[in-house]
């Protein structure tokens, strides 16, 4: 897999959104030919999602002929809840962008059948050709999505309960009490992300330094779902130096000497 070590956030926020925006470009989507997209929540795409606002309203990238499919949502949260990731996505990203609002889909966590709606959006994703750049971030115990800890590493989308350290880790958003976040979450699985031609995913922060240390210096392991990563044909972890404490100083000299390039020069668009 790459690993690019920017120096901070900002510099991996910026390089996200050019790398995406180039992405676009180069498929040229049609409407009957979208690109696809994998998005994330959560605080680590913000400032990508900043950028790809700037750029689409600078004329520089068009999401008209973009499909996006969200990784996950909570079970029972109204999407009107300021909490909800249906909520998220239009304050942080869709209602800044040129997106038609058809293409959009999250999992619905309110619908009437649960299962039958994490099958049917398994289906939607066939049907639009199949993510072609899947977006992700990673939580502190290493998972992607709400792919917790112990998921079986080949999951489709599903309902998961999630563990008490995201409970904890995500209460910052609900009052700081863990019992008002939602106990359960739709979720893609690990294997829906590994379908997509390419996986990007998002780590910075002190924070996230023992999770990017087991995805990327131990082995594929199933209680560290981001692993996973090591199996993608194109996998791309994009970091900052915070997130790189627990690396060897030899494997941060390593990939930042085979991404030189990479670091020092935006995607053109
Ligand atoms: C939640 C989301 C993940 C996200 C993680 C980390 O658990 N389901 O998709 O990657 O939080 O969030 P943050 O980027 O805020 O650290």
């Amino acid at each position: 897999m790459r690993i690019l070590i920017h120096k901070d956030y900002e510099a991996l926020s910026r390089w996200c959104a050019y790398y995406i925006a180039r992405k676009i470009k180069d498929k040229n989507p049609s409407p009957g030919n979208p690109f696809v997209l994998g998005l994330p929540t959560g605080s680590s795409p913000v400032g990508t999602y900043k950028e790809l606002i700037r750029l689409n309203q600078a004329g520089k990238v068009s999401f008209q002929n973009v499909v996006t499919f969200n990784m996950d949502e909570y079970v029972g949260l109204p999407e009107t809840h300021p909490q909800s990731y249906h909520y998220f996505m239009e304050e942080n990203f869709f209602r800044h962008i040129d997106i038609p609002r058809e293409n959009i889909n999250i999992p619905n966590g309110n619908a009437p059948d649960l299962a039958r709606e994490c099958q049917e959006y398994e289906e939607k994703i066939v049907k639009s050709g199949g993510i072609g750049l899947f977006l992700g971030g990673i939580g502190v115990d290493g998972h992607l999505a709400f792919n917790e800890p112990g998921s079986s590493l080949t999951s489709r989308t599903r309902i998961k309960t999630l563990t008490l350290d995201t409970r904890i880790a995500n209460s910052r958003f609900f009052d700081n009490d863990p019992s008002k976040v939602p106990q359960t979450a739709l979720t893609v699985g690990l294997g829906t992300i590994m379908s997509a031609q390419e996986v990007m995913i998002i780590i910075n922060g002190y924070a996230k330094a023992r999770a990017l240390h087991q995805v990327v210096e131990q082995g594929v392991n199933h209680m560290w779902t981001g692993s996973m990563l090591q199996l993608h044909r194109y996998g791309i972890i994009v970091c900052d130096e915070e997130a790189t404490m627990e690396l060897k100083v030899g494997t941060v000299k390593y990939f930042k000497d085979i991404e030189q390039y990479d670091l020092e020069h935006l995607p053109e668009l």
